[in-house]
Order: structure tokens, then C-alpha cells, then sequence
């Protein structure tokens, strides 16, 4: 049934029908009732982002909400807009073409083409496709990437990392670490994963999901989203999401597992979640910033010694990530694994 074409594939063919492995049990349904209209996640304007008051606000935002928007920031938008029109050309390839990239086919690790977050554990699946790319060296990903996107993707990516060291040198100082020497740019920033994500239309939304609620495992994920929307996160009060509305040229920005981690629960990574659409194909491509696999990570030495006490325990990230993949997305659950 499937064709080796993901859900874009069944979508396609026209189905009246959500097939059963998609059916979310109830819980895990958005419910329109808990969704609060009236708030929003901060929006910060980078061009200032070394006055302290916009530092500030960064800084609360990443404790605050986990979650913010930056506009006017060092990313250029002709190349967050070829990025996403790579994104619709790799995802528009023949089915056998793009079956080059999956598990059983692909000739990196490195390189990846799926469907759902992780089939084996889930018990329902979700309503995406995507490719996913982790970078080694440009050698290897001019090898490897797949032609119709590895320009646009490694631009997106070089332009991005202007903005990602101006965040991270903002929210360590917040924690009085003023320096970042060579380790700690390992642990913050010392790997780099990039997904092509594609939701495609989907016959009854409102069973399924298109991304089920999760925290990331990252220390900062940087979001681009088309403008079709469908984005949520946790609010502060419980069981209530908040809408990311999609603003043009903008980019998301969330704090992941490792950085609460390594800020010793300053800095929050917070659930979210994606609907499925009934009417249109929605695209996102977030670039997860990543410690090194082989690092250890635990709070940062500079907060031990000023008196905290380590909330988290010393984990290697690599296992970190492999306890993230083995389970199904169910809420913000690994961060448990260092506690
Ligand atoms: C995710 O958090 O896994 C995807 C976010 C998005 O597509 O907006
Ligand atoms: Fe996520």
C-alpha cells in the first residue's frame, strides 16, 4: 500500500481514510479547548542582540518559555527561501529516488530518509516524512547529501551558525560562564544535524499527529517553518498549548534537553507538538545544534562550583540520544535519564 513513498505517497493516492497505524490515541489528539489564543512566545529583534536589555530578553525567554522567535537576524531570507524550495524538490523526487536514502539503501549513516519518528516504538505513527543529515565535513556531505538540496541545506546552515554563536555567547553569560574555550564549544555546539521535514495533507487531521509531543535532545534547535502554521508548545499552566504563528523571514528558536542539562534546569527545553492539516502540505527545516556524540554532558562546572547542586547526573550524549530514539515521542521523558 505504501509503495516505499512515505505518507506523502498515501496521501497522494487519495485516501478517504486515515489508515488504522496512524489513529493517535485520544490523549495524544490536539484538543482545540486547551489551546490559549491570547498568549504568544517572545518575538526578539537580533540586530541589537548585544544591548543588555535584548540579552536579557533572550535569556528569559529560555528559561521562561523554552521557545522564541528571532526576526532581523544574520540569516539572509533569499536563503531560507531556497532551503525551503529545496525542501518541496527533494521531497518531490520519484519514490525510488528518494528510497536511495533510507535505512536499508542509504551509503552514509550520516544520511537518512524516513517516515514517522521512530516506526519500531511507536504504537501509532505520525503523519511526516523526512530527511535527516548530520554533518561531518563538507567532503562528506558534497558526497553523500542528496543533489536537489545539499547547496541550498549547507548554506542555510554556514549562514545559521552567525546567529547560533550569538545566542549561545548571550546565554552563557546569562549563567556568568564568559567564556566559551574549546570544550565547552564542543558541548554546546559541537554537532550539527539538519532535517527536511514534509506534512503532507492528511485525510482526518484531527486523529492523527504530526509530530507527537516532545522535548528536543538538543541544546538549541533553529526552526524554519513555511506559512502554513501548526506549530504548539506547552504553556506554563499545565495542559495548554500556545500557537507559533508563522512570520515571514523569522526563525524559531528552542532550547533542547542538553542545554537544560548543562545549565543545571536554567534554561528550559519545553514540549511541542505539530497538527496534521486537512488542506495543505506544511514543510519545516530545524537545524538541531548538538554536543559532540562522545561527550560527556552534566551541569556546566561553572555552576557547581558557585554552590548549586547538580540537579542532572554526568551522561554520555550519544546514549542520551540512542534512550531518545527508543521510545516513542512521549512528552519531555529523557531528560528523566540524567536526573
Ligand atoms: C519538531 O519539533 O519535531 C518539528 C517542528 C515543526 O515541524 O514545526
Ligand atoms: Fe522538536
Amino acid at each position: 500500500i505504501n509503495q516505499g513513498n512515505g505518507v506523502k505517497g498515501l496521501s497522494e493516492m487519495g485516501l478517504k481514510a486515515l489508515p488504522k497505524q496512524y489513529i493517535q490515541p485520544l490523549e495524544e489528539r490536539m484538543c482545540m479547548t486547551n489551546i490559549i489564543a491570547q498568549e504568544s512566545i517572545p518575538i526578539i529583534d537580533m540586530s541589537n542582540w548585544e544591548d543588555p536589555q535584548v540579552a536579557r530578553s533572550i535569556c528569559d525567554a529560555a528559561s521562561k518559555w523554552g521557545f522564541f522567535q528571532i526576526v532581523n537576524h544574520a540569516v539572509p531570507v533569499e536563503v531560507l527561501e531556497n532551503v525551503k524550495e529545496a525542501t518541496y524538490s527533494f521531497f518531490g523526487l520519484p519514490a525510488e529516488e528518494k528510497n536511495k536514502y533510507s535505512k536499508e539503501h542509504s551509503s552514509s549513516n550520516n544520511v537518512r530518509f524516513g517516515t514517522s519518528f521512530s516506526p519500531q516504538a511507536e504504537k501509532a505513527l505520525e503523519w511526516k516524512d523526512y530527511l535527516s543529515m548530520f554533518y561531518v565535513s563538507e567532503e562528506e556531505a558534497s558526497a553523500f547529501w542528496p543533489p536537489v538540496c545539499k547547496e541550498q541545506v549547507l548554506d542555510y546552515m554556514r549562514k545559521s551558525e552567525v546567529v547560533i554563536k550569538q545566542l549561545l555567547q548571550v546565554l552563557m553569560k546569562g549563567l556568568n560562564v564568559n567564556e566559551i574555550d574549546a570544550t565547552k564549544e564542543s558541548l554546546l555546539m559541537g554537532s550539527t544535524r539538519t532535517n527536511l521535514n514534509y506534512y503532507p495533507i492528511c485525510p482526518n487531521p484531527e486523529l492523527t499527529v504530526g509530530v507527537g509531543r516532545h522535548s528536543d535532545v538538543s541544546t538549541l534547535t533553529i526552526l524554519l517553518q513555511d506559512e502554513i502554521g501548526g506549530l504548539f508548545v506547552r504553556g506554563n499552566q499545565g495542559d495548554n498549548w500556545i500557537h507559533v504563528p508563522p512570520i515571514k523571514g523569522s526563525l524559531v528558536i528552542n532550547v533542547g534537553d542538553a542545554l537544560q542539562i548543562l545549565s543545571n534546569g536554567r534554561y528550559r527545553s519545553v514540549e511541542h507538538r505539530v497538527v496534521a492539516n486537512g488542506s495543505k502540505n506544511r514543510i519545516s527545516v530545524p537545524i538541531f545544534v548538538n554536543p559532540r556524540p562522545g561527550d560527556m554532558i552534566g551541569p556546566l562546572p561553572e555552576l557547581v562550583e558557585s554552590g548549586e547542586r547538580p540537579i542532572y547526573k554526568q551522561v554520555l550524549y550519544s546514549d542520551y540520544v540512542k534512550h531518545f530514539f527508543r521510545k516513542a515521542h512521549d512528552g519531555k521523558k529523557t531528560v528523566e535519564f540524567a536526573e
